[in-house]
């Protein structure tokens, strides 16, 4: 994507490749035609209450809802007067079928024997439902009740979804926080949403070393003054067989305050409770019940980059929410109960929760989750696993596609992956050679593969190609999902002409969209409803084709997309601004073949501060320990002065340019002192 000074988009993509579904898959699919699919989609947009009243109906209600949606503008509530319960459409529904006594989840973990084998844990629908009613008693036991906040901090274990589920199933909210994440930016998070409970876990592994997860938990908790109850998972094997009193000592949040004659899970004021959902938690019957929620109930908050200020809490709440992550596993995934699933996102983020948690278990499938990287202790752990469980669908991102592609075909082939039949993409645009490499190395020439987009905003895909439906283009995501109006415009909100670039919008609000942000309203309108006026705001650049494609091109504003995963600049200049040395910060983002984006920072430090490798290291240490190692810049330039307009605003523009070592085109009329742009050029990273 190239900007210029009118702030138009340029696309230059000419990818002309597509891909037919087979017959077979056609067959077997949920919409077998373009033209099957267009009238539903048609419907879904003229007719919203007849088509999502209907589509509904697959989901197991406790009040089955009379009306769809009410919009008052930037405000939609769906299904408002239904009642269900998101723990009970994953769980419960399945009581009674023939996939009650089948694997839902199937978890390997890191450690590997002498052998080079993973643990494995695989839990029935029957299994989990009952970790899930027990973690749920004991939430309740603790006095967590409807609409409290839970914080979830935890690895890739099962008990993470365990912990989702048993939170939804009393009604309050989650918000997952994911294990890569510094201290500071769980505590942040956890303040953000006043949440009562933490759950968390002594630690996992990855790549063969130790993630400390209760540290970072422990010097977050003791900031959050509303956590009242700590619950802890005990992984590390040592831990699990710890008995209570010596479990308590070792997870206390002090020391020093760990007083034998008071009630012995009272530290610092905070109730510490043990993790255990295996079959010692008792609990009166009852306890552990779901309760019946109206579909509008809060089901999460999951924070997100945006570009200006701290992170946004972005609310789901139940029905419409869970009606998404269902619809799409079926129609986009073509998921069916004899599916093994593998989503290869960790759960804190958005696709994890969606296609991991909630969207996998309402369709009744079994889901793979693994501990650990792709990339250890081989390059093959995915092949691997796809292999062993025989794993019937894989959905990863474009960036670890291209890791593998360096890595070598060898790897794959050393596997029987006969087994896949459908691959997704997600996450950021895939380059049409990636593409075309995980349809013949990885999908064997035969696996159709869905390119999904989609944001934590929306909840659930929103773009894509059915894949029994309709062709793929490498490089498109492809067309919009049912209820889904987007459009490519200008500034003014006009629609452009074919393949010209400009902003994409949804003209309207869908089922699973965010309903707010989290304790600012006012955030959540200027943020997505008012760029242009009367539809919503994706913050991303794009371009439609003439055959209704739509291709996306990346992040307008000043949110950069690394490796996956998504960053505000602003995040990361605030972390590099409260170091004591730092006068100012710009973070810019350049083209990166393996990350899609690397992440840059220009630094202006005190002055008197003299910048040295030294501190250099020390500042990428810092953002790494404010937010967290996969937020470490990969440059990092000392700057005497950074370029701004006369009015004092940094123009990124320029310092993209110069990190992405092109010349700059745009205009520099506007730049303040020329001689800043010229001392930059020769700085080093
Ligand atoms: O820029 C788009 C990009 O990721 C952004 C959303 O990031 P996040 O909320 O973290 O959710 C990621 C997983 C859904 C989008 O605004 N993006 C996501 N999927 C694609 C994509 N860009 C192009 N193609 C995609 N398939």
């Amino acid at each position: 994507m190239s900007e210029n000074t009118t702030g138009s988009i340029q696309s230059v993509s000419k990818e002309s490749r597509r891909f037919t579904p087979s017959d077979e898959f056609r067959a077997g699919a949920e919409v077998k035609s373009r033209a099957e699919y267009e009238a539903l989609w048609k419907r879904s947009i003229d007719d919203p209450n007849g088509f999502w009243l209907e589509q509904a109906k697959a989901l197991p209600w406790r009040t089955a809802p009379t009306k769809a949606l009410e919009w008052r503008e930037p405000h939609a509530k769906w299904f408002e007067d239904g009642e269900l319960n998101a723990s009970e459409c994953c769980l419960d529904r399945w009581k009674g079928t023939a996939n009650w006594q089948k694997a839902a989840l199937v978890w390997e973990g890191e450690p590997f024997d002498a052998q080079g084998q993973p643990e494995i844990v695989t839990l029935t629908y029957a299994q989990l439902h009952d970790r899930v009613v027990r973690l749920a008693a004991k939430l309740r036991r603790n006095g967590i009740e409807k609409g409290d906040r839970v914080a979830i901090y935890m690895g890739m274990v099962p008990e993470v979804v365990v912990a989702m589920l048993a939170c939804a199933r009393i009604g309050a909210p989650h918000t997952v926080v994911f294990g890569g994440f510094a201290s500071d930016a769980l505590r942040d998070r956890i303040i953000d949403c006043g949440a009562k409970a933490l759950v968390t876990q002594d630690m996992s592994y990855r790549r063969g070393n130790e993630v400390k997860l209760w540290e970072a938990a422990k010097a977050a908790v003791e900031q959050c003054p509303t956590i009242a109850t700590v619950i802890v998972h005990a992984r590390r094997p040592d831990h699990a067989a710890m008995d209570d009193a010596a479990f308590q000592k070792r997870f206390s949040l002090g020391e020093e305050d760990y007083d034998e004659t008071a009630s012995p899970t009272m530290m610092k004021g905070k109730r510490l409770v043990r993790f255990t959902s295996k079959g010692d938690g008792k609990f009166a019957a009852g306890e552990g019940d779901a309760v019946a929620l109206p579909a509008e109930h809060s089901l999460f908050v999951l924070y997100t980059s945006g570009s200006t200020g701290k992170p946004k809490g972005v609310l789901h709440t139940t029905g419409g929410y869970i009606l998404g992550a269902h619809l799409t596993c079926r129609y986009v995934f073509d998921l069916k109960p004899s599916d093994l699933f593998f989503c290869t996102a960790d759960v804190g983020w958005v696709t994890g929760h969606s296609y991991i948690a909630y969207g996998p278990l309402a369709t009744g499938a079994t889901c793979i989750m693994f501990e650990g990287a792709p990339n250890f202790p081989e390059p093959d752990r995915l092949w691997d696993i796809i292999e062993r469980h025989r794993v019937s669908i894989l959905y990863t991102a474009p960036t670890a596609i291209r890791a593998f592609i360096r890595t070598g075909e060898e790897w794959p082939q050393k596997h029987d992956m006969s087994s896949l039949r459908l691959l997704g993409t997600v996450g950021e645009p895939i380059n049409p050679e990636a593409w075309l490499w995980y349809h013949r190395v990885i999908g064997g020439g035969r696996c159709p593969i869905v390119d999904t987009w989609w944001q934590t905003e929306t909840g659930s895909i929103a773009i894509t190609t059915l894949p029994g439906a309709v062709d793929a283009k490498p490089g498109s995501a492809g067309l919009p999902f049912f209820g889904i109006h987007p459009k490519v415009v200008d500034q003014e909100g006009n629609e452009v002409a074919a393949n010209a670039g400009g902003k994409l919008i949804l003209a309207g609000p869908s089922p699973s969209m965010l309903r707010t942000i989290w304790g600012d309203d006012e955030r959540f309108k200027t943020a997505y409803w008012s760029d242009v006026p009367h539809v919503y705001t994706t913050g991303d650049g794009a371009r439609k084709d003439e055959d209704g494609y739509f291709w996306v091109v990346g992040r307008i504003d000043d949110v950069l997309n690394v490796a996956g995963h998504r960053i505000g600049t602003a995040e990361i200049e605030s972390a590099l601004v409260s170091h004591p040395s730092v006068a100012e910060a710009a973070a810019v983002g350049r083209p990166d073949d393996l990350k899609g984006q690397a992440l840059v920072v220009f630094v202006t430090l005190k002055s008197g501060i003299e910048p040295t490798d030294a501190l250099r290291k020390q500042l990428l240490d810092h953002v790494s320990k404010e937010i967290g190692k996969f937020a470490r810049p990969d440059g990092l330039r000392f700057a005497g002065a950074l370029p701004k307009t006369r009015s004092g605003k940094i123009m990124r523009r320029l310092l993209k340019d110069l990190a992405s070592g092109v010349e700059s085109k745009g205009d520099t009329s506007t730049l303040e002192d020329l001689n800043v742009l010229a001392a930059l050029r020769g700085a080093s990273e």
